[in-house]
């Protein structure tokens, strides 16, 4: 259910959209039953949101330029989706929505973020034309299991770009999404347990689709494709799938379905762990707790719950 006044919006949008003229505030007003002051006022707050809509004598025009995520836009679960102009990150919005007892699959999305969080404290660049979004699940499984959320989460993602834009998306342990090498995509998850039980768990995904990102090892969708990318189509897909993933998928039906989208099983790479240590070898597998297996050159296996790698070939 749209509320009240994303329902006006989206009737306005779309009188603007299907029109080849300009459409008169009076126009307007009759369709929605409201005064032409109230039309002023939504034009108003539209053009605040970034809509470029020029009035004239004869009424108001809107310049094409399809890529908003207002909750408006979709036409299904449109109250499921919340999106900013900037935040400083989805993820701290998330976790009010969450604790205020939200329902499940609500996505917090924001053009920007001033302080977006990437993995280890990392800062998340998020410039304009990216895809930052937050969506809020209540998992039934024991907190153990939250890592497969996030393999969930990339497995689906380099299939759903697989599949739209033709590319080699490649998810790369623990929470990346790689094409050829170039970091394209990362998950950030952020939980609330009571003993084993999670309350909420934030799945928070960064994906560089029409931004130029600024680090020589990342790329966007956009410049690999050549062409602009829908955000929303690339929104609703992949959580389409996630959620028909996570809602039928056994654990293992998750870890084999990141497996087979996986780059960095059987690579040869350094990891560097969360203190600082050093470790070489082959990965050689990942185990029931979601750690990557690393068979070292003593012939011991390394078992890494955490971080950074270096793949070499
Ligand atoms: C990483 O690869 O380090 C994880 C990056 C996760 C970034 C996303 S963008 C949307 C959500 N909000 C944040 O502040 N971070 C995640």
């Amino acid at each position: 259910m749209v509320n009240k006044s994303s329902g006006t919006k989206k009737i306005i949008l779309s009188m603007l959209r299907n029109s080849d003229s300009s459409v008169s505030g009076e126009q307007m007003s009759e369709k929605l039953g409201i005064s032409r002051v109230a039309i002023w006022k939504h034009i108003k707050t539209l053009k605040e949101l970034g809509y470029k809509i020029v009035g004239s004598s004869t009424g108001y025009i809107l310049q094409p330029d399809n890529d908003f995520l207002y909750s408006w836009e979709f036409d299904t679960n449109a109250d499921l989706y919340m999106t900013y102009k900037e935040l400083s990150s989805t993820m701290e919005k998330a976790k009010e929505e969450a604790e205020k007892k939200c329902s499940p699959f609500k996505t917090i999305i924001a053009e920007t973020q001033s302080a977006g969080k990437g993995q280890a404290d990392r800062n998340w660049q998020s410039d304009k034309g990216g895809l930052y979004f937050t969506t809020i699940l209540r998992p039934q499984l024991p907190s153990a299991y939250t890592y497969l959320y996030t393999f969930a989460a990339t497995a689906v993602l380099s299939e759903v770009i697989r599949s739209l834009y033709n590319l080699e998306a490649e998810a790369k342990w623990p929470n990346d999404l790689l094409i050829n090498g170039k970091k394209i995509a990362g998950v950030l998850t952020e939980n609330h347990s009571k003993g084993t039980k999670i309350n909420w768990l934030n799945l928070g995904i960064g994906i560089n689709a029409n931004n130029n990102p600024q680090l020589s090892n990342a790329e966007s969708l956009k410049n690999l494709c050549g062409r602009k990318i829908d955000r929303k189509e690339l929104l609703t897909t992949f959580e389409k799938r996630y959620k028909a993933t996570i809602e039928t998928s056994t654990p293992d039906e998750i870890c084999n379905l990141w497996k087979r989208n996986n780059q960095t099983i059987n690579s040869r790479l350094d990891l560097k762990s969360g203190t600082g240590e050093c470790f070489k070898g082959i990965a050689i597998d990942i185990d029931r707790t979601g750690s990557l297996l690393i068979m070292q050159s003593n012939n011991k296996v390394k078992q890494a719950l955490f971080g950074d790698l270096y793949i070499k070939e």
